[in-house]
C-alpha cells in the first residue's frame, strides 16, 4: 500500500500530493511546523507538540487552522492510512495561498495545511543509539526567532549537510561567546565532568524541544542533578557524555564532537537510561 498524505482537507497519494506555487510557505517560508514522533501508532508528546504549534502559530498572527479536536483527528487518520506504527507525523501549516507580496494578504486567506507520515526502522534506529552518532560544530547563523518552529529552515539544512558530509549526523550551532546553542534538527546535552546533566536555557535563541522538556521532567522524577545552563564545545569533549533530543533523534548518544572524543568516546551508561526512560514515558502518554 502506498503513502498517503493530507493536503487542506484531502488525503491523496503522497506522490500526487501537491501545494500552489503561490503558498507563502513555498515562497516565503512563511509557515510553520510540528513533529510528533510516533508509537504503536499513536502521537508522543501530544500536550507539548499542540501547545508549541499554537504558540508558533499566535507569533505569526497566523490562525489555527482547525480545533486541536479536530486536528488530533486528522493526524491520527493519515496514521491510519499509512499504517505506521513506529515513525514520524509532520504537520506544516502556511499563512495560505496568495498573489505574492511579503506583507501579509489583506484580507486574510485560509492558511494552507499538510501532513506527512514516515516509517522508522526501530533496529537501525536502536543499532545508532547504541553505537553512538558524531557531530560537528558550526557557527550560529540563524534569525533571532528560533524559538518560532518555521520551516525557514536554510541554516539547518546548511548545517546539516556539513555534518553528513564529515560522516557526523548531528551539527551544533555555536553562539558567537562559544556556546553551543542547539542542534540542526535537535537539541544538546552533555553529563559533565562532575556527572551533572546540563542542557542550554530557553532564554537562549533555541527551539524550546518538546522532547527536552519531557526529559527534564523524567531526569527531575530519577533524582538526576540537572543544570540549564550553557556549554562550549571543549566543556561537550571534556564530558563523561553527551546527547541530543528530538522527536527524530529521541534521546541519541553523542560519542565524537568535531571528530575527537567525548569521554572514552564510548556510549554512557546516563544517555542509555535516559533514552530508555524517555521511550517509556512517551509510550504510556502517547495518545
Ligand atoms: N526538529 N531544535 C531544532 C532546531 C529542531 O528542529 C528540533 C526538532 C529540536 C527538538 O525539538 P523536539 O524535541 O520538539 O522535536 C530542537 C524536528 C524533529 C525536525 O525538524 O524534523
Amino acid at each position: 500500500m502506498g503513502r498517503i498524505a493530507y493536503v487542506n482537507g484531502r488525503f491523496v497519494p503522497h506522490g500526487e500530493a501537491m501545494v500552489h506555487i503561490e503558498d507563502r510557505g513555498y515562497q516565503l517560508a512563511d509557515a510553520v511546523y510540528e513533529v510528533w514522533a510516533l508509537f504503536g501508532g499513536k502521537l508522543a508528546d501530544p500536550e507539548g507538540h499542540f501547545a508549541r504549534l499554537k504558540r508558533s502559530l499566535g507569533e505569526l498572527s497566523i490562525d489555527m487552522p482547525m480545533s486541536r479536536a479536530a486536528l488530533t483527528l486528522v493526524l491520527k487518520e493519515a496514521v491510519r492510512r499509512n499504517r505506521v506504527l513506529n515513525g514520524l507525523v509532520y504537520l506544516q501549516v502556511s499563512r495560505g495561498v496568495a498573489p505574492r507580496d511579503h506583507a501579509f494578504p489583506n484580507p486574510p486567506v485560509r492558511p494552507a495545511v499538510v501532513i506527512t507520515v514516515s516509517r522508522t526502522d526501530l533496529a537501525a534506529s536502536e543499532a545508532r543509539a547504541a553505537k553512538g552518532v558524531g557531530v560537528v560544530t558550526t557557527p550560529e547563523n540563524r534569525w533571532g526567532r528560533c524559538d518560532i518552529k518555521t520551516v525557514g529552515l536554510l541554516p539547518n539544512a546548511l548545517a546539516k549537510q556539513k555534518a553528513r558530509a564529515a560522516g557526523a549526523v548531528e551539527a551544533w550551532f555555536v553562539d558567537d561567546l562559544g556556546f553551543v546553542t542547539e542542534g540542526a534538527s535537535s537539541n544538546a546535552w552533555i553529563v559533565d565532568a562532575d556527572g551533572r546533566l546540563r542542557t542550554r536555557d530557553t532564554n537562549a535563541n533555541i527551539l524550546r524541544g518538546v522532547t527536552r522538556l519531557t526529559l527534564l521532567d523524567v531526569i527531575r522524577a530519577e533524582g538526576l542533578e540537572v543544570e540549564e545552563r550553557p556549554f562550549t564545545p571543549a566543556d561537550a569533549l571534556a564530558a563523561q557524555e553527551a546527547f541530543i533530543t528530538g522527536a527524530g533523534s529521541l534521546v541519541l548518544p553523542v560519542v565524537t564532537v568535531d571528530g575527537r572524543p567525548v569521554g572514552d568516546g564510548k556510549v554512557g551508561p546516563v544517555a542509555a537510561r535516559l533514552r530508555r526512560l524517555y521511550i517509556e514515558q512517551a509510550k504510556a502518554t502517547a495518545i
